[in-house]
């Protein structure tokens, strides 16, 4: 199947991905490459139009992000968004300069020319600005399209099919945002809205069936939605050939370790091998109060089972000569995306396990069918798939689970007070209806007692500290404001039912400054 393609370049905008997410909204498949790519890839994709990406730039930084102007001249339509629109004055002749009013935030902006990217818009746009430098002097055979009350808005040349904005079209602000992506996308470009879940499985399960051909596949489970819906796709493409892992880790939350096996085997027809190591991965965590370290030892810990596990399904496999020769693996575009951006990975704040390499002595090749998904379109095929909502809309949960939730040492103990507070939040969360709102809700057991008073004794126990926030994508958050209800059924439940708690305290960090996990 031929899907048409809009490639989007990236300059370093914070707002990129959310290009891609608006237009694969609309079932136009888009592709963010970096504005290094070189020509001849960009080509090779085939695209139905280029969309040049905004940047934290200005165009005449020594180290401003550049592209092969070549992309202004393959033939097919071109947007440019903010840096986007100064990157083509500046490489097609006009004149681009500091502002003498930086626009930050909300502005209006006049159409003042026809051109089809604004068809069917009103004559005043309501949009989000964000820039320093502005277009002073067009480029020959471009026209002025719109204007602010200080600046260029929006320049076209219909003849070589370019078009460009100052404002951000991605950002929700932008009221009239959506409709010119469309302009751009449907009618300028003439793709094709075939980007639809039933596309995407159908075309992912033939891909995946040619690729293993006669061979098998096992595919570590966390019981969240990305391995869940990578597993079920697999396991459409090649059926039984196909052997799901589960392994207590011993940080998984109440009860989890039977639950998910329950779901994954019964709901969804998986084959799923369920290890114990829990008392392995304790044993291994003793002493060890580094979050980092703690990243590293079940990461480790974890492949080591993991190899073991797959090593004894080959040696008892059915079909004995039949290699296990692939690895199933929910990577999701955001990380393939960050690994090839324009400034290589971003710094690592956190090691995080799942996302990082695997040992180069694990032998198996990839396979990792989400990797042109974002997070809300995995849940759109796993529903598209026919999967529980209770997997569809499960909060995201580290892969260290709650190791990174109890400040200090891992204990069993510990695990075990943890696990009956999360329980508590989570289930609160769920009662007033907030489960699907926030981000993420959760306990977290810190290493510190405090006094206190129950009945006539004194006590002296742990504290627990209440975290939920909400977030588009985990990369910001800000702290949620639960109602104080909630928050004081949460803390008087916690407070008598779970043994070792005295003290409940309510987490009001952001992100940044703070993080989601405490560790
Ligand atoms: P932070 O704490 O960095 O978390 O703000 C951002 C998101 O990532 C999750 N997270 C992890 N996920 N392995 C994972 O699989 C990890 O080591 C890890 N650390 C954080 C976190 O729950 C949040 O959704």
């Amino acid at each position: 199947m031929d899907t048409s393609t809009i490639v989007i370049l990236d300059f370093g905008s914070q707002y990129t991905q959310l290009i891609a997410r608006r237009i694969r909204e609309f079932n136009v498949f888009s592709v963010v490459l970096p504005c290094t790519a070189p020509l001849e890839q960009v080509k090779a994709l085939n695209p139905k139009g280029v969309i040049l990406s905004g940047g934290p730039c200005s165009v005449y930084d020594t180290d401003a992000p550049d592209a092969d102007e070549g992309v202004l001249a393959m033939g097919v339509p071109v947007l440019g968004i903010c840096y986007g629109l100064q990157f083509i004055v500046h490489h097609l002749g006009g004149k681009v300069v500091g502002a003498a009013a930086r626009e930050y935030g909300h502005a209006e902006v006049t159409v003042v020319a026809e051109t089809p990217l604004f068809r069917g818009l009103p004559g005043t746009l309501d949009v989000w600005m964000s820039h320093g430098d502005e277009a002073e002097a067009l480029p020959v055979g471009f026209q002025l399209t719109a204007k602010t009350s200080n600046a260029v808005a929006g320049i076209a040349d219909d003849a070589r099919r370019i078009w460009a904005v100052q404002f951000h079209p991605e950002v929700a602000h932008t009221r009239q945002g959506m409709e010119l992506l469309k302009n751009f996308c449907l009618d300028i470009c003439g793709a094709e809205q075939d980007w639809t879940p039933e596309h995407f499985i159908q075309s992912t399960v033939e891909r995946v069936r040619a690729q293993v051909g006669t061979g098998h596949a096992i595919c570590g489970l966390s019981g969240g939605v990305d391995s869940s819906v990578a597993a079920v796709l697999v396991a459409r493409a090649i059926g039984d050939r196909l052997t799901c892992i589960f392994v207590n880790n011993g940080v998984l939350r109440k009860d989890e370790f039977l639950k998910v096996q329950t779901t994954m085997r019964e709901q969804l027809g998986l084959k799923v091998v369920a290890v114990d190591s829990s008392q392995r991965f304790l044993e291994k965590l003793a002493g060890v109060t580094d979050p980092e370290r703690k990243r590293k030892v079940i990461g480790n810990e974890f492949i080591a089972v993991f190899d073991d596990e797959a090593k004894k399904i080959w040696e008892s496999s059915v079909a004995g000569a039949e290699e296990i020769a692939w690895l199933v693996q929910g990577t999701l575009y955001p990380d393939v995306i960050e690994s090839s951006s324009v400034h290589g990975p971003s710094h690592t704040i956190k090691s995080h396990h799942n996302v990082g390499g695997l040992p180069a002595d694990m032998k198996l090749k990839l396979i990792e069918p989400l990797r042109d998904l974002f997070k809300d379109e995995v849940r759109r095929i796993g529903r598209d798939l026919g999967m529980p909502e209770e997997i569809i809309e499960r909060q995201p949960f580290p892969g260290p689970g709650l190791a990174v939730r109890i400040l200090g040492e891992v204990t069993a103990e510990r695990v075990a007070m943890l696990q009956e507070a999360d329980q508590i939040v989570v289930d609160e969360i769920k009662k007033a209806g907030l489960y699907r709102k926030v981000w993420q809700s959760f306990a977290v057991l810190l290493p510190v007692k405090s006094v206190g008073v129950m009945g006539d004794q004194r006590t002296y126990a742990n504290t627990c500290a209440v975290r939920a926030v909400e977030s588009e994508d985990g990369m910001t958050a800000d702290w949620a404001p639960l109602p104080y209800e909630v928050l004081r059924t949460i803390s008087s439940r916690i407070v008598s039912e779970v043994r070792g708690i005295n003290r409940v305290v309510y987490d009001i960090t952001s992100k940044p400054p703070g993080t989601i996990e405490w560790e």
